[in-house]
């Protein structure tokens, strides 16, 4: 079974040791973009709850490592080492590769690909309030930079599945912090 909980930031990469990876992808949104299956599916519920795909668009969803590695380099050619540290994941360390991460975007004629606007206020509101009841988080918020590793990203969430999304969420902790509550595993820790 999948480790939804699974923490994949700058020190912990475990994307590679999933298998399987590829025949759980299914695209989401009727658009090319794919999500894991139960992170797709949990999605596709949310968005029929509130009406979403009439006003937000997928993004970016699953990513291979090489594609992570084109989206850094071509970042750090155009917006230097500093933005591209903030707002895009070592290839190898992105959420993105797992195929539980999404970015959405408002719907508009031009959206940024990096930081697509999904904004705190109107549908993107909502499906925010909504999200971690369908098992998603927003992983990097504001605030919380130094414990993510990555800039505030408003536009990016996370599938974690139920009800830690909810808990995580009403408690105001990051991944990082909740997964360190976890239970040490057998023959680890005290
Ligand atoms: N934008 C996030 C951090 C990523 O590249 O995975
Ligand atoms: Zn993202």
């Amino acid at each position: 079974m999948r480790d939804y909980l699974m923490l994949i930031n700058r020190e912990s990469a475990p994307v590679a040791h999933v298998p399987g990876e590829r025949e759980q992808l299914v695209p989401v949104g009727g658009t090319g973009v794919l999500l894991e299956r139960q992170a797709a599916y949990a999605l596709e519920l949310l968005m029929e709850r509130i009406d979403g795909w009439n006003r937000i668009v997928p993004v970016s969803g699953w990513r291979s490592g090489e594609e992570q590695r084109r989206i850094w380099d071509e970042s750090l050619r155009e917006n230097g080492m500093e933005f591209t540290k903030t707002y895009v994941a070592l290839p190898g360390h992105s959420e993105h590769e797992s195929g539980l991460a999404i970015d959405l975007g408002l719907k508009k004629e031009t959206i940024d690909f990096i930081r697509p606007d999904f904004p705190y206020d109107g549908i993107c509101g909502t499906f925010r309030e909504c999200a971690p009841d369908y098992g998603f988080i927003e992983r990097y918020p504001g605030g919380k930079e130094a414990v993510t590793g990555i800039g505030h990203e408003p536009w990016h969430f996370r599938y974690i599945g139920t009800p830690h999304a909810r808990i995580l969420t009403d408690a105001g902790l990051t991944l990082e912090e909740y997964t360190a509550y976890r239970m040490p595993e057998r023959g680890r820790g005290a």
